[in-house]
């Protein structure tokens, strides 16, 4: 099988989303599959990238990134043909055709159903959602509403735009005073922690709005949450089985204000991932059927890592991700390798899941 692997792009999880191809081109098996690295540059140009895990590791020196090496990748624009492009100096050859795209993406234009639509109007196979439940899963503001519509705890939200913003800033000044604190002021739309910030006195509520506006003109303002923070991660089940949870990961932070981007990716001082976490048998087994119920409320597939809260009132969700980090620190990948999967399976588990 030929895989097109989607990846950089145009959020500010451009790093992040080389970081994951970086980890999938290691894993792939290579004896299934051909494998042509497409990047998206942060402008939004497709070009062939190198085939090449090394290339994209992620250190704190170095984010790696996409650049315009000069090739254009011509999409297949239509549904009957599955051929892919390239142009580049000397001329315009075929990749061959792709059975199937993984687009590894995160953040807007990649993980929100732009690109999930373009490869549905074309009729490409691709891993994970489609464009409903990726568009939900992306904005903060519609994953709470439609997961509290299901009956499923979400932390207390107020959602504060950028005309509310500048209209009307006591609005949110009115929010966090209902909320409590301390609360957190993240964008609607982005993920990796960009542009997140913890709010424990009313005068940091400025400085926390224009760090969010700048990523978004959508913030929510949401009440912190006292308790262990656990993530769990969820495939889609083969044809007429349902999709299942994993074992659950935990963030422990010990030394730092909360699980920011740094301590995400550039340094984990402060921070202690825990793989399986210590949780009762119960407890697992209740945050796994949360979990996948709340996959089903948004109507997603292939795959998923939802984020809770254990508080002393159960289970709280704070997020799902579509299309989670496979970075070599990233939860989803390390909760399956502690679920019995090796990475190569996983990363079969979800083409064969898509092309089912
Ligand atoms: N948004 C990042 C990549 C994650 O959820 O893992
Ligand atoms: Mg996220």
């Amino acid at each position: 099988l030929t895989v097109a692997l989607l990846f950089g792009g145009r959020s500010s999880e451009h790093s992040i989303s080389c970081a994951t191809a970086g980890g999938v081109l290691a894993a792939i098996d290579r004896d299934r599959y051909t494998v042509i690295p497409v990047g998206i540059t942060r402008d939004g140009t497709f070009v062939l990238e190198d085939d090449d895990p090394t290339k994209f590791a992620l250190t704190a020196a170095a984010l790696p990134e996409v650049a315009d090496n000069g090739t254009r990748v011509l999409w297949p624009d239509n549904a009957r043909s599955r051929e892919l492009i390239v142009v580049d100096d000397s001329g315009r050859r075929s990749l061959g055709s792709i059975d199937l795209v993984f687009p590894i993406l995160h953040g807007p234009y990649g993980e929100d159903g732009t690109v999930q639509g373009m490869l549905e109007l074309v009729d490409l196979p691709f891993v994970g959602s489609g464009v409903l439940a990726s568009a939900l899963g992306m904005d903060k503001h519609f994953t709470k509403t439609v997961l509290q519509q299901a009956s499923l705890a979400v932390a207390p939200w107020r959602t504060i735009t950028a005309d509310d913003w500048a209209d009307a800033p006591g609005m949110a000044y009115a929010a966090l005073e209902e909320l409590g604190l301390p609360a957190f002021v993240k964008p609607a739309r982005a993920g990796s922690s960009v542009g997140v910030s913890r709010v424990a006195s009313s005068d940091q509520l400025a400085e926390a709005m224009a760090v969010a506006l700048a990523e978004d003109d959508k913030v929510l303002i949401e009440a912190g949450l006292v308790g262990r923070e656990l993530e769990v991660a969820v495939l889609q089940g083969r044809p007429g089985e349902p999709a299942h949870a994993s074992v659950a990961g935990e963030v422990v932070v010990t030394g730092r204000d909360f699980y920011d981007f740094a301590a995400k990716y550039l340094d984990a001082a402060g921070i202690e991932l825990l793989c399986p976490a210590n949780l009762a048998p119960v407890d697992l087994a209740e945050m796994q059927a949360i979990a996948v119920r709340a996959f089903e409320a948004i109507d997603a597939a292939g795959l998923a890592r939802v984020d809770f809260f254990l508080t002393a009132d159960g289970w709280v969700i704070n997020e799902i991700n579509t299309m989670p980090g496979f970075t070599p620190i990233s939860m989803f990948p390390s909760c399956w390798l502690a679920s019995g999967y090796t990475y190569p399976q996983l990363i079969d588990e979800l083409i064969e899941v898509a092309l089912a």
